[in-house]
């Protein structure tokens, strides 16, 4: 999976809070089981539940449970089993656990800890305590449910727009890995890193709304179609806009065409007027452009490249992001690909 957008959403914001949550019940003692079920459906959700755990793995694979309360201690497979099964499976382990024990043992907390295990309860079980945990960890279960679905959107508009632009393989991710390579030398968070990384995936999406003839013609383009060229990143941010999660990077996507001396489109904003992201990006999608091969031309070498960036720096680009990401390239962490002349790529 790729990894979170850069907004989290409050409680509020986020789809599937309605929906009750599946909660599975798993102790080998029927009191207790039953007690734990009560509690639950009184708070709203829904329950499941198993005594013993050899038959949780197959049923949280049918069932998808949101939650599990796993008893410790039981007779067959015990819950430390049960936990590490469920924690090294791609498809369950993000499900939270919650590992239930009868004595407060340090020992086993620390076994549970290393199984995987989310959080604890003791038994007997105080409401107010299996309340707030339940009612934490649903919350992470259902934020990362979000994102993953955010993720498989970004995935599939990222595969249309690869599909649609034939000479273009592979250079949104490469664009993604280069402005991430530059926004972590100029020291930006973890979460400005990962808004770039999905800009970069995502900056050329607007083409999607661009003819196929237009993107594809290998010749000089007329006024009409270099006119639909110049839309693609106002279309881009305008496809972006119904996904809350991606308000961030809708910027990048409008404005990663926008030059430093304000010649850019599709506004001609200049200098620092240019949001940020879109400066990274605008250099990271210049240098791709630069040094692959296209049907009209070969790529440039890294050093052609190198000069290509000075010689423009304060004009195309940010001079001081340019200078940094030729640092990158110099420094081997980028690499370039041989070549020649260029024209200007949408
Ligand atoms: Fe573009």
């Amino acid at each position: 999976m790729a990894s979170l957008p850069d907004e989290i959403l409050t409680e509020e914001e986020y789809p599937g809070k309605s929906t009750p949550a599946r909660v599975l019940v798993v102790d080998d003692e029927l009191a207790i089981r039953k007690g734990l079920v009560f509690l639950l459906q009184k708070e709203g959700y829904e329950t499941l539940e198993a005594e013993d755990g050899a038959q949780v793995l197959e049923l949280v694979l049918g069932i998808r449970p949101d939650l599990i309360l796993l008893d410790l201690m039981m007779p067959k497979v015990d819950g430390l089993v049960v936990c590490r099964q469920l924690k090294s499976r791609e498809e369950t382990r993000l499900i939270p656990v919650v590992m239930i024990t009868a004595v407060y043992s340090q020992d086993q907390k620390i076994k549970a800890i290393e199984a995987g295990a989310d959080e604890f309860l003791n038994k007997p079980v105080s409401i107010i305590e299996l309340r707030a945990r339940v009612k934490s960890l649903l919350r992470m279960k259902r934020l990362n449910d979000f994102l993953d679905r955010s993720d498989n959107v970004i995935a599939s508009l990222a595969n249309a727009i690869e599909a649609k632009d034939k000479y273009t393989e592979g250079h949104n991710e490469r664009v993604a890995r280069y402005a991430v390579s530059l926004a972590r030398l100029e020291g930006l968070s973890k979460r400005d890193r990962n808004t770039i990384r999905m800009a970069g995936i995502l900056h050329d999406v607007g083409k999607i709304g661009v003819p196929d003839n237009v993107l594809n013609k290998p010749g000089p383009l007329n006024s009409d179609e270099f006119s639909r060229i110049l839309a693609h990143p106002g279309k881009g941010e305008k496809i972006l806009k119904p996904l809350q999660s991606l308000s961030g990077i809708r910027e990048a996507v409008r404005y990663h065409h926008e030059r430093y001396d304000g010649k850019g489109y599709p506004e001609g904003l200049k200098g620092e007027e240019i949001p940020l992201y879109a400066r990274i990006i605008a250099i990271a999608d210049s240098y791709d452009a630069m040094t692959t091969d296209r049907p009209y031309r070969k790529g440039l070498s890294r050093e052609a490249a190198i000069a290509e960036l000075k010689a423009k720096a304060g004009v195309m680009w940010d001079p001081a992001l340019a200078g940094r990401f030729i640092e990158l390239l110099q420094s081997g962490e980028i690499d370039g690909k041989p070549m020649e002349e260029t024209r200007p790529d949408a």
